[in-house]
């Protein structure tokens, strides 16, 4: 399969001086979900926000490669235009316009006869939108915010959908409720690269992923290749192979394999 996105090396600092990213380089193959997972800090929301375009004179180094492309240095409405649609960790709502206002806002620009239809199919994915049409976002509930901000991406007609940590603060189930959305959206041709703490979750859904840790990619691989890596299952999946792996992160940052 072509890779859709292609990163590169990719180096990104903040103020010019401290690190954020070091090197990373990642293939994004079109159709598929690929997770970017790794603690609090790793700098999986720099990576989005790099290939978004969003961090000004960043990446550093590197390159990034969109069908075909090299959009590192672009503005990001360019790189928004040619599909690359980010949903940010705060879902980017406007909270005081209403729901309908929001998905509007999501069409804007478009004069395309299929708007009506892409509106029509973000009210069956999430019914909830409809029924809450007239409500400020920031009435909603956290689960509801997120479809909001998925389906308002959706009318973008995104060719790769970026999503930051689609499941954060959201109860279980809820959050299976948004995953399996986005595997519909997946199964719809749209190419999605999503960023989670929650291994379980979204190796649940992609069919690659990788890990990222302080800005380097320390593992990559399929979802079952990840669920079934020893250091993934003790650190990241909770499921403890010995009762020394039980004790957890220090032994781990003994004994890790990469
Ligand atoms: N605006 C910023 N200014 C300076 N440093 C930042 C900024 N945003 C993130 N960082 C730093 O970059 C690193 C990666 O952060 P981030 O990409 O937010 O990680 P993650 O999304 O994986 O939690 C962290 O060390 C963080 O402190
Ligand atoms: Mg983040």
């Amino acid at each position: 399969m072509a890779a859709l996105l292609k990163v590169s090396s990719v180096e990104t600092l903040y103020f010019d001086r401290i690190y954020a990213l070091f090197g990373v380089s990642l293939e994004i193959e079109e159709g598929e979900i690929f997770a970017v997972l790794g603690p609090n800090g790793a700098g999986k929301t720099t990576l989005l926000r790099t290939i978004a375009g969003l961090l000004k004179d960043q990446p550093k180094k590197g390159e990034i490669v969109f069908d075909g492309r090299r959009v590192h240095g672009w503005q990001p409405e360019s790189i928004a235009r040619l599909g690359i649609v980010y949903v940010p960790e705060d879902r980017g709502l406007f909270r005081e316009l209403t729901v309908a206002e929001n998905l509007e806002l999501g069409l804007w620009g478009r004069r395309d006869a299929r708007a009506a239809d892409d509106l029509a199919a973000v009210h069956r994915m999430f019914p909830i939108l409809r029924e809450r049409a007239g409500q400020e976002a920031e009435t909603l509930s956290g689960g509801e915010q997120q479809m909001l901000a998925i389906g308002r991406a959706m009318l973008r007609r995104p060719r790769l959908l970026m999503l930051d940590e689609p499941s954060l603060g959201l109860a279980p189930r809820i959050a299976s409720l948004v995953y399996e959305a986005l595997t519909e959206i997946s199964r719809g041709g749209t190419t999605i690269l999503l960023v989670e703490q929650n291994a379980r979750l979204a190796l649940g859904v992609a069919r690659r992923g990788a890990f990222l840790e302080t800005g380097r990619v320390v593992l990559e691989g399929t979802s079952q290749e990840l669920m079934a890596d020893e250091n993934v299952r003790e650190v990241y999946l909770g499921v403890a192979a010995t009762d020394e792996a039980a004790k957890g992160w220090r032994q781990y940052r003994k004994r890790r394999r990469w």
